[in-house]
């Protein structure tokens, strides 16, 4: 009978602490104000070190999940330990052997703070692009950088999420991206891509248009009306989609501003209409 309560008492004990009762708990609760004056090193009592993890299971005086086979039960229940001073009360003790039968459990390893992954994961030169930056233990962020330059309008959404701007950049290309805490950052790789900035150039038309908005369609495999936009010499070997210096004719000026081009998606905005208008009227260079 006085058996069986006090089995209900231990588990009802474990239970309400969860997972949360590991090693570091009896440190503090424990080891560290009533045992660690005898029982660390230098010159530990009995040459046992209550301090460390590893040495405690080392010394074997306590055997996981067997409250009852553990020598450093036997001697707190039986008040031998601590050596001076006043014995453990029940608490104390309930809590030891909870934590025994838990598996005796080390403490988890801090939560490493980490940076997965920018979305998205490119955005024109010219800064402005709302990112979410995904990883762990990212609420203390401080700073994000891209590249050289801090990402602006930092906010912390939760331990996984922050939301920032992109700075503007010097140079098109990729970038690392770093997240800086007051202990330590977190760094991605070639996070983020910068694309050049929009204008009227064959290679920011194809960076920012083609390649992102066309290329599902009129790609070299299969060039939707015999069109594909991979590259400048497919571009313009096409009879009728470029007539250089001539807006009117051409007709990947006329499909994209009347809408019609991409087809099945939201049409282009006036500033990448204009853009490509004013490369056809400066000749169509392959710049
Ligand atoms: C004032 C010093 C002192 C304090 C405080 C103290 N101990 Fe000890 N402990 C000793 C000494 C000395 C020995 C070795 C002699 C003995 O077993 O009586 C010992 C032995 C032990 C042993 C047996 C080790 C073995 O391998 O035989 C255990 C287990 C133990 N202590 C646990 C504890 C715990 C748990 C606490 C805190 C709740 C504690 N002690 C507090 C001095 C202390
Ligand atoms: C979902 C597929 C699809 C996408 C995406 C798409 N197109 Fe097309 N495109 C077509 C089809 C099909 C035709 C032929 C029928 C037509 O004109 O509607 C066409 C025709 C054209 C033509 C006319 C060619 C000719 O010979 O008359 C141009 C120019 C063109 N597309 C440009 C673009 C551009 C620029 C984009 C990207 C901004 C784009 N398209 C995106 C499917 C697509």
């Amino acid at each position: 009978m006085a058996k069986k309560l006090f089995l209900c008492f231990l588990i009802s004990a474990v239970s309400a602490m969860g997972a949360d009762l590991n090693y570091d708990v009896v440190l503090a609760e424990i080891f560290q104000p009533i045992c660690a004056e005898c029982h660390s090193q230098p010159g530990a009592s009995a040459d046992l070190d209550l301090t460390q993890y590893a040495s405690l299971i080392a010394s074997k005086v306590v055997v996981p999940f067997k409250p009852e086979e553990s020598l450093l039960i036997e001697k707190v229940t039986s008040g031998e330990m601590p050596l001076i001073g006043d014995p453990l009360n029940a608490d104390q003790i309930a809590l030891l052997k909870a934590w025994i039968l838990a598996g005796a459990p080390d403490a988890p390893p801090p939560a490493e703070l980490t940076l997965k992954s920018v979305t998205p994961a490119s955005g024109p030169a010219n800064g402005g692009t709302e990112v979410l930056l995904s990883g762990s233990e990212l609420s203390e962020a401080k700073a994000v950088y891209f590249g050289e330059s801090e990402c602006t309008d930092l906010t912390v959404l939760d331990p996984t999420q922050l939301k920032c701007v992109t700075p503007a950049q010097g140079e098109a290309g990729s970038v690392d991206v770093r997240v800086v805490t007051d202990s330590g950052e977190a760094l991605l790789a070639s996070g983020f891509e910068y694309r050049p900035v929009l204008g009227p150039s064959y290679r920011s038309l194809y960076v920012n248009i083609f390649r992102v908005r066309c290329l599902g369609c009129h790609n070299n495999e299969n060039p939707s009306h015999g069109l594909s936009l991979e590259s400048y010499e497919t571009l313009m070997g096409h009879r009728r989609a470029v007539i250089p210096f001539n807006l009117k004719k051409s007709r990947l000026y006329k499909k994209t501003r009347e809408g019609e081009m991409p087809k099945n998606g939201p049409p282009l905005s006036s500033a990448e209409v204009s853009a490509i208008g004013a490369w056809i009227l400066a000749g169509a260079p392959n710049n």
